[in-house]
């Protein structure tokens, strides 16, 4: 018999059953069903809605089903429609009667809002703490490599010698917006919608800011219709959540150039590499690839609960009841890439001194060398030309400025004296850019020392 079967009189077709039942996957939150239970009717018995007795009971009943799901004696099967009607028929077998009291002043619409708070409250914390893992490695590796010389790239061409600690900055900041983003998101939803009723609230003197205070609300949502049919917050969170997975992806993708036989800045253990069936040299980067590619699920998880909430009307439809898969697999997609992505960069090897090579072969030194020009009084235009010259003069003999002759570079600009070779030297370039969010080691070592702040502070 179903929770609603009172003016039916013939049975539910079994396909209906099966298409609209949403126990296979809202079973997840069977905790955060029960958790708000025993807090509805702990409110309900504080108003004098249920006697103190009646509230024991059914915190007793509800708490041994938990037990029992979770020592396994209980087994979610397929024959409720979903895991509130499964919480309350087992209820009522359990103690009978005053089971049937459960669901005073309460709808499955608010319940299930709840339910979905309650759940993505947990999940965001243990995103966050996967993400704070992740900020610590990045933080290691960057106190490791303040003085690891590399090119800097853009248009994915050699441009401007930085340190590895400089470039895995720019990702420790991309992951502590993700961090914040996912707290703001927690602050916007944490109202608790209990009490809206199916939309227009409930007769009974509930008392829902007392609820809401049992559940670690801020407080209550303030209008019942909107508290049943909101869902900006899961879009809120798989926004953060593709966010997140975009990083990671442009992180993996250097990661893969960078184990690249071309590159060879890295080398991903074996541990986190896979090979090949028909090429037995190959060590292949899957991690990386798998999850650059998982970045797609996450985007149209986003997509997907944008379009079904395109359109409804106020206040509840079933059509939200299409929220919970995606959300659900985005949450395991988020935290197996977080924790596998952490585990890959936490065992490679950096190849420094390909790094540094690399840097000094592309020029990487012209600014500097043009900035020198400058500082003699030629205008940049002009040293900007200038230098342009002795790039060509290099790319013609295979050689880097380093390596010009003192007279070669007085053929090209008399301007130029003996300590043109200290101010192209890398450490020079590196440690002369010196200014706040620079790769100067100076600088570097103050960022490090305030993101250091920044993780104790958790
Ligand atoms: N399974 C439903 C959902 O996920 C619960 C709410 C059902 N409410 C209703 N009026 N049918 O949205």
């Amino acid at each position: 018999m179903k929770l609603w079967g009172g003016r039916f009189t013939k049975e539910t077709n079994q396909l209906v059953h099966n298409f609209n039942a949403s126990i296979g996957f809202d079973q997840k939150f069977y905790h955060q069903d029960i958790r708000g239970s025993i807090a509805h009717v702990t409110m309900l018995a504080k108003q004098g809605i249920l006697t103190d007795t009646e509230r024991d009971t059914i915190i007793a009943g509800l708490s041994g089903i938990e037990k029992d799901i979770e020592n396994g004696t209980l087994v979610i099967d397929g024959t409720q429609e979903d895991i509130h009607s499964f919480v309350e028929a087992n209820l009522i077998a359990r103690i009978g009667e005053v089971g049937k009291k459960l669901h005073t002043g309460r709808s499955r619409n608010d319940q299930v809002a709840l339910d979905m708070k309650l759940y993505i409250r947990d999940e965001i914390a243990a995103v966050d703490e996967l993400l704070l893992s992740l900020l610590e490695e990045l933080h290691t590796l960057m106190k490791n490599n303040v003085t690891t010389y590399m090119p800097g790239f853009t248009h994915l061409q050699k441009a401007q010698p930085v340190t590895l600690a400089h470039h895995i900055g720019a990702y420790f900041e991309m992951f502590k917006r993700d961090r914040s983003r996912l707290a703001d998101t927690k602050a916007r939803l944490n109202y608790c919608p209990l009490g809206a009723g199916a939309l227009a609230g409930t007769t009974y003197p509930l008392d829902r800011e007392y609820t809401a205070s049992l559940l670690d609300f801020t407080g209550a949502t303030l209008n019942s219709m909107d508290s049943v049919s909101d869902r900006d917050y899961l879009i809120e969170l798989l926004s953060a959540f593709s966010t997140i997975m975009m990083h990671l992806s442009r992180f993996c993708e250097e990661i893969i150039i960078w184990n690249s036989n071309e590159y060879r800045f890295i080398t991903l253990d074996d541990a986190y590499s896979t090979g090949s069936s028909i090429m037995p040299q190959k060590k292949n980067p899957d991690i990386a690839e798998l999850v650059r590619g998982k970045t797609g699920r996450v985007y149209g998880a986003l997509v997907s609960i944008l379009t079904t909430m395109k359109a409804l009307p106020l206040a509840y439809n079933k059509d939200m009841q299409e929220d919970k898969e995606l959300t659900f697999d985005a949450i395991d997609t988020v935290k197996g890439c977080l924790a596998l992505f952490t585990g890959m960069i936490s065992t490679m090897t950096v190849n420094k001194d390909n790094m540094e090579s690399s840097a000094k072969n592309g020029f990487t030194n012209a600014t500097d060398a043009a900035d020198y020009l400058v500082n003699h009084g030629v205008p940049f235009r002009d040293a900007h030309g200038i230098v342009g010259q002795l790039v060509l003069f290099c790319e013609q003999k295979g050689i880097a400025l380093d390596d010009m002759t003192l007279e070669e570079y007085k053929a090209i600009s008399p301007v130029f004296e003996e300590d043109i070779f200290e101010a192209i030297r890398m450490e020079t370039c590196v440690t002369k850019r010196n200014t706040l969010g620079a790769p100067g080691p100076a600088v570097m070592e103050e960022v490090i020392k305030r993101n250091e702040d920044y993780l104790k502070a958790r």
